[in-house]
């Protein structure tokens, strides 16, 4: 093969070197080395406990790890608050969302960054207008289908508040984003939608490393999955390339074969 066409899929956006958190006496995760590549859909499954949302906590500044490295694009960097996660392009989509309830749709995309205009030359404002306008456009470019921005958020269905939080991370210039599992809450036509829109921001060169324990979703979804036991990473494997059965023993088992 000549390897040219699969230079996206092989690009590594993320790696994780050694990574260690302990509670206590308790290793919740324990020397984690993976890569993520450009585009992948990465799920990471395992037992409650295993580790995983302390995992995706360290990746996505929430809580430091103890030791280990992570590097973005080649770079190592430093993610001690959400703040330098956002500034490294990783995003996180948390179980709570990070809605607040009594805004709108696009208030809540906007959240932390609105956009402001001045009346009269100088009293500074926000600008309402030009953030309809922008989340219009990033809705229709990601082919989300909301129909009542002015809404405030507390009346959307579970579905379409996790749009509006998924919207949230691609407004920023988003590289990795984490989703802690997103489908958990969500009726079948609505974990569909949000299937539908993860596969479109891999086809947009996202990388998209998703926890769920659903795994239908993850075979229908993920490019690799990732097993994690007891702290530790059992395994990566490519779902092209496995079974439920497999991935199961994994997960029970700890072992990959
Ligand atoms: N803040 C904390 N303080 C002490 N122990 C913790 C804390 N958070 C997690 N743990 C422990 O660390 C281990 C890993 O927990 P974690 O939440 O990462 O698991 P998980 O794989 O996300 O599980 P689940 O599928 O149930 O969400 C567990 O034994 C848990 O009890
Ligand atoms: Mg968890």
């Amino acid at each position: 093969m000549s390897g040219g066409g699969t230079q996206v899929a092989t690009t590594k956006v993320m790696r994780v070197v050694d990574l260690d958190k302990s509670y206590g006496g308790l290793r919740a995760v324990d020397s984690v080395s993976f890569d993520v590549y450009r585009g992948e859909i990465l799920a990471l499954v395992g037992d409650n406990g295993a580790g995983k949302s302390t995992l995706v906590k360290a990746l996505a500044g929430a809580q430091p790890p103890d030791s280990g490295r992570i590097e973005i694009e080649g770079r190592p960097v430093q993610l001690r608050t959400p703040r330098d996660a956002d500034a490294a392009g990783i995003g996180c989509l948390h179980q709570g969302l990070g809605l607040v309830d009594a805004l709108n749709v696009p208030e809540n995309v906007f959240l932390g960054r609105e956009l402001q205009t001045k009346i009269l030359g100088f009293i500074p404002q926000l600008d309402h207008r030009r953030m309809r306008e922008r989340t219009i456009e990033l809705l229709e470019r990601f082919g989300i289908n909301l129909p009542r921005l002015n809404d405030a958020v507390v009346r959307l269905s579970g579905g379409q508040r996790q749009t509006v939080a998924i919207s949230r991370l691609l407004l920023q210039d988003v590289r990795v984003v984490i989703m802690d599992e997103p489908m958990a809450a969500l009726g079948v036509e609505e974990g569909r939608r949000v299937l539908d829109l993860v596969a479109n921001m891999r086809a947009r060169g996202i990388s998209v490393i998703v926890i769920s324990h659903n795994l239908e979703h993850v075979f229908q979804l993920a490019d690799r999955i990732a097993v994690m036991k007891n702290g530790r990473l059992v395994g990566i494997v490519e779902t092209a390339s496995t079974t439920r059965d497999a991935v199961v023993r994994m997960i029970t088992f700890g072992q990959l074969h």
